[in-house]
Formats: structure tokens, C-alpha cells, sequence
């Protein structure tokens, strides 16, 4: 089978490995892919946004298949588009991505089917804002209405701050909405919750915790990731069935009473409280670096159950997981998640030795000359498996120092919170 791959990241290299291992895999394209998609796939400079021309390239080269990695084409409406033109694709329609392009909408649905979220009020101007913080107090959340490239929420402290953020908003900071949604602050510990959902049925995809913030101990500003483990021990299986049973199954249910039912992965994000789970967000894709660390432990063909999924016999497929426990850290340029700079040699990059439970996923990287370059923020994810979590980092931290790349930099401290727990991981 020709399988068409879209996006750049960490994430889809981790996809196109496991895609690329499938007897079922024939080639792979990716749109655009990285330095590490080159490896195993054809990468594609095509602006998949262009739906017209993207159709054109997968006739002319017979791509049977397409995976979507990122948000911004499902939310566009890439899946209707390819779907009525009888292309084969694994991700959501438009309808349903909105579950992750609209954060008023997914809100609409929590309350209109008593999912436990954070309390909120949908704002549309100053005077609905000022409603809110009159009857709650900080600190609060504003987060804007569409997709904002990670940078649509604030937590505040102050109502001023709140005031600001909104008053941006509403002037129309972000282009894809001038709405906004104002919640509570939940307190507890955030993890997330991955599925595999087809129109017939969905299966549990595994658990992670991500490090949003840029500095140890959780400390600067938030990233896109600096790090993930899985399994996510927070939740254990009374916290699952409650996701399940009070947050995933009436979502599903909803979308399907529109007649929109869901197709793809379903990232859902949590904060977990007193063994209690609340939905702090959507995404409707794989999460980026939660993917790096669940795909290692996947024992099932990826290719297999991402076709099976685009058939809606998901229910046929029984999923096999490794028992191993899994982590990932992010080489991130120095300056990220501010300016940083573009075009550095990874000089080292090739004398790595790694083992057979290492993996090193490319995000911003590209080949030149035989040379490997950074091209963005997140530049490399190592990621390793193993029995203890303690011992994972200790190794992923041991091939980063050899690569000793002098314009990155990580966190050392991935899974503390794991670590710190488990009296084994400490001997
Ligand atoms: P989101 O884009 O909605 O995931 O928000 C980004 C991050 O902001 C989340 O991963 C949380 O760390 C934090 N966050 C969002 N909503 C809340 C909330 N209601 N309470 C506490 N933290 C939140
Ligand atoms: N790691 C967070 C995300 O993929 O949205």
C-alpha cells in the first residue's frame, strides 16, 4: 500500500517508522516529513492546505491512504474534501474537529451532556467578562476560541490580566476567532488519555504525561513539550472508566445524535483530582511528544488498524501493547519557546550509538550536504523503553550528553513525578 503521511514533527516521524515496519507498507510519502521521515519515506514539499493540488499529487502517484498528523488540516476540512473525492484517510471530519478547533464548542458539549469540565462562560464581549470574574476569583482562565498555535491560553492571576488577554482577543489577536472561553482554574495533576475511534466503536490507545513548561521543575513558559512517559500512572483503572464512561462515551454519543460521528485518534486532556477526572481539552490527533512515547510500546501492525479504522471495523482489531514503560526527551534549540536560531550542525549526530530500545525522532531537522541541521524549536526526540522509569532517563540523559550539541539544550528532569513516587525507581 502507498501511504500518504502529513506533517513535520516528532510525532509523525514516530508514525511513519511504525507505518514504515508494516508488510502492508509499500512507500511512504510524507508532506513535508523531516530528516528523519527521509530515511524511511519520500518527503513531499507540498502545501497540503492547497486541497486541490495535494488531490492531484495522490492520484498521480497512487497513494492508496492518507494518515493525518497535525490539527490545522483536519480543522480545515482536508478529511471532507479527500473523503468525497474517494480518498482513503485516517483523521477527523471537520465537524468533529472541532472538538479541538473550537474550544466553545467543545465546552457546548460538555454542558450540554454533563461531562466534567472546568466551569466556564463563552465571551463574546467585555461585559459577559466582567459577569464572570464578578461571581469568581482568580486565578482564572482565558483561552481563545480557535486554534492559536499553543498560545491562546493564559492563566491569570489578576482580573487586570484577565481584562487584557480578553480585550487582545476581542480586537482579534488570534485570526481564527474573536471569541473566547473564561474558566475556572483546576487544581490537580494533568495527564492524557488516547483512543482510537472509528463510527462503530473506539480502543483505549494508551496514557502519558507530558512537560509543558520550558524549565525543571516545571518552571517558565509553556512549549509544546519538552518531554513525556507512558504509562501514566494517575490513571489507574477506576480513573479510566470514569473517562471513559463520564467523558469520552457522551462526546462520542453527541457527535453521533449530529450525524457527525468521529474518525481518528482523540487526544484527550485531563486534569486529574481526588481520583477524579475533568476534561481541560480536545485534540483531535495524536499529541506531540506523547506520540514518541506510545508508539514504542505498540506491538500491533499501525497500518493495519489505521486501514481497519477507515473501514469502521476497529472491532476487529485487538490491540497489543509491550509491558514495557516508555519515555521521551526533547533536544530543543536554545532561545525556544522565544527566538532561537535556524541552520546549526548537529555535528555528533552521527557517531550515536543507540540501542535496540532507543529511538531518536526528528522534528526540526533537515539533511544538507550529508549534514544534519536544526530547523526549529524542537529540534530531536530521544526516546527509550524499559522496566523503571529512573533507569530510561538515566539512559536517553547519557545519549544526549555524548551528542553534546552546543546551541540546545533539555530537561533533565522528565518523569520526576514517576520517579519520585516509585520507591523501586530509586535503588
Ligand atoms: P489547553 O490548550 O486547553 O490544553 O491549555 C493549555 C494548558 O493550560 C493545559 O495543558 C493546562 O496546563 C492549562 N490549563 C488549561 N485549562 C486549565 C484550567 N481550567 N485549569 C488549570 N489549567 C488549565
Ligand atoms: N503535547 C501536547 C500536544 O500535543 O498538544
Amino acid at each position: 500500500m502507498n501511504i500518504g503521511l502529513i506533517g513535520s514533527g516528532g510525532r509523525e516521524h514516530a508514525i511513519c517508522q511504525k507505518l514504515h515496519s508494516s508488510s502492508l507498507c509499500k512507500k511512504i510519502f510524507c508532506f513535508p516529513g523531516n530528516a528523519g521521515t527521509e530515511k524511511l519515506a519520500t518527503n513531499i514539499d507540498l502545501n497540503v492546505l492547497n486541497f486541490k493540488k495535494f488531490l492531484r499529487f495522490i492520484k498521480l502517484h497512487c497513494i492508496d491512504f492518507i494518515v493525518v498528523g497535525p490539527e490545522e488540516p483536519l480543522v480545515k476540512g482536508l478529511v471532507d474534501f479527500l473523503e468525497k473525492n474517494n480518498i482513503r484517510v485516517f483523521g477527523p471530519n471537520k465537524f468533529a474537529a472541532k472538538l479541538e478547533g473550537s474550544k466553545a464548542f467543545m465546552k457546548k458539549i460538555c454542558k450540554e451532556n454533563k461531562i466534567p469540565t472546568a466551569k466556564f462562560k463563552i465571551c463574546k464581549n467585555k461585559s459577559q467578562v466582567l459577569k464572570f470574574i464578578k461571581k469568581n476569583h482568580p486565578p482564572l482562565v482565558v483561552k481563545a476560541d480557535g486554534l492559536a498555535a499553543g498560545k491562546g491560553v493564559s492563566i491569570c492571576k489578576t482580573n487586570n490580566e484577565v481584562l487584557k488577554i480578553s480585550e487582545e482577543i476581542f480586537k482579534g489577536k488570534f485570526k481564527s476567532s474573536k471569541k473566547l472561553v473564561l474558566e475556572e482554574f483546576l487544581s490537580g495533576e494533568e495527564a492524557s488519555f488516547f483512543l482510537l475511534v472509528d463510527k462503530n466503536t473506539f480502543k483505549y490507545f494508551g496514557t502519558a504525561q507530558d512537560h509543558k513548561r520550558v524549565g525543571e521543575k516545571d518552571k517558565g513558559p509553556n512549549t509544546g513539550g519538552m518531554g513525556a512517559y507512558s504509562p501514566a500512572p494517575i490513571i489507574n483503572k477506576s480513573v479510566k472508566r470514569k473517562i471513559i464512561n463520564k467523558i469520552v462515551k457522551p462526546t462520542l454519543k453527541a457527535l453521533k445524535k449530529k450525524n457527525k460521528h468521529y474518525k481518528g485518534f482523540l487526544y484527550v486532556g485531563l486534569m486529574i483530582k481526588d481520583n477524579e477526572p475533568y476534561l481541560i481539552e480536545y485534540n483531535v490527533r495524536m499529541g506531540d511528544p506523547e506520540c514518541q512515547v506510545i508508539l514504542p510500546r505498540l506491538k500491533s501492525d499501525l497500518v493495519k488498524i489505521l486501514y481497519q479504522a477507515t473501514n469502521n471495523k476497529l472491532n476487529n482489531i485487538n490491540l497489543k501493547w509491550k509491558k514495557n514503560k516508555s519515555m521521551t526527551v526533547v533536544l530543543c534549540t536554545k532561545g525556544y519557546p522565544g527566538k532561537y536560531q535556524k541552520n546549526k550542525i548537529i555535528k555528533n549526530f552521527h557517531k550515536l550509538k543507540t540501542g535496540r530500545n532507543d529511538f531518536i525522532y526528528h522534528a526540526g531537522t533537515k539533511l544538507e550536504n550529508n549534514e544534519l541541521l536544526s530547523q526549529g524549536g524542537r529540534v530531536l526526540n530521544f526516546s527509550s523503553t524499559g522496566k523503571n522509569f529512573l533507569n530510561i532517563r538515566k539512559n536517553i540523559l547519557k545519549l544526549l550528553r555524548k551528542l553534546n550539541w552546543k546551541h540546545g539544550f533539555y530537561r533533565k528532569d522528565i518523569g520526576w513525578r514517576v520517579i519520585k513516587k516509585n520507591a523501586y525507581n530509586k535503588r
